[in-house]
């Protein structure tokens, strides 16, 4: 919400007194003296009007984890270990993912309570490349990749998929950069050749590479960096 608009809800201040705050810069958003009314505040950001505290602040958090196979990419799970279980975090109710991985796919999730920062690394609008290593039962061939590069007709959905870069790496392994995640669309891509998708492995996601560092089921919080770079 914008600056003016958060100041002016909150009950000890009318629009004039906000527009004054404004003017003689007295209030801080995240430790900076504001005078911009259109700056954004947030949930996590921490408000002052001089030393006193207008808004705390939630923490952001952000995680990356090496999800193993069998595994299911959700919060809460009545069979299986879910993702979040993996996380030995407070408060991971608060938590959500950026994107989902199947039950056998293993590879980078990232995990979040930053919606709109996770929107941005998950929306199709942003083109942000999810590159996959996948494995399959027949072989590839030089074929899939101009049919993938122009898209491919999910008749379910009714859409057709945005151009996907593959890299063949062996007669039945390949790398596959996709921008979007619609539901199976990796194995659903090969399938159109009817081609069986027998191990998948997400790698990056955008800027972000999975550390080789992390085992599978292992997790670390990404760099101040790694967030900014989204
Ligand atoms: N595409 C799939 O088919 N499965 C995944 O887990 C991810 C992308």
């Amino acid at each position: 919400m914008r600056l003016d608009r958060f100041l002016s809800n909150l009950p000890q201040f009318n629009r004039k007194q906000v527009r004054l705050l404004l003017v003689e810069r007295r209030v801080r958003v995240d430790g900076v003296a504001v005078g911009d009314p259109h700056v954004e505040v947030r949930e996590f950001s921490q408000v002052l009007l001089d030393d006193q505290v207008l808004q705390v602040g939630r923490p952001a958090r952000y995680f990356m984890l090496h999800k193993p196979m069998g595994c299911v990419s959700a919060t809460v799970d009545p069979q299986h270990p879910t993702v979040l279980d993996l996380l030995d975090e407070p408060d991971k109710h608060d938590l959500h993912l950026a994107g989902r991985l199947d039950y056998n796919t293993s590879g980078l999730m990232v995990i979040t309570n930053d919606g709109q920062w996770s929107r941005r690394l998950t929306q199709p609008q942003t083109k942000l490349g999810k590159v996959y290593y996948v494995e399959t039962e027949q072989e590839i061939n030089e074929q899939y990749i101009e049919t993938f590069a122009r898209g491919i007709y999910f008749s379910f959905e009714d859409l057709t998929t945005q151009p996907a870069t593959l890299q063949l790496l062996g007669a039945r392994s390949a790398r596959l950069t996709i921008v979007e995640g619609r539901y199976h669309q990796v194995k659903r891509m090969f399938g159109h050749f009817q081609n069986k998708v027998l191990r998948l492995h997400r790698e990056q996601m955008g800027p972000l590479t999975l550390d080789p560092e992390l085992s599978p089921g292992q997790y670390r919080p990404l760099t101040a960096e790694e967030i900014q770079q989204i």
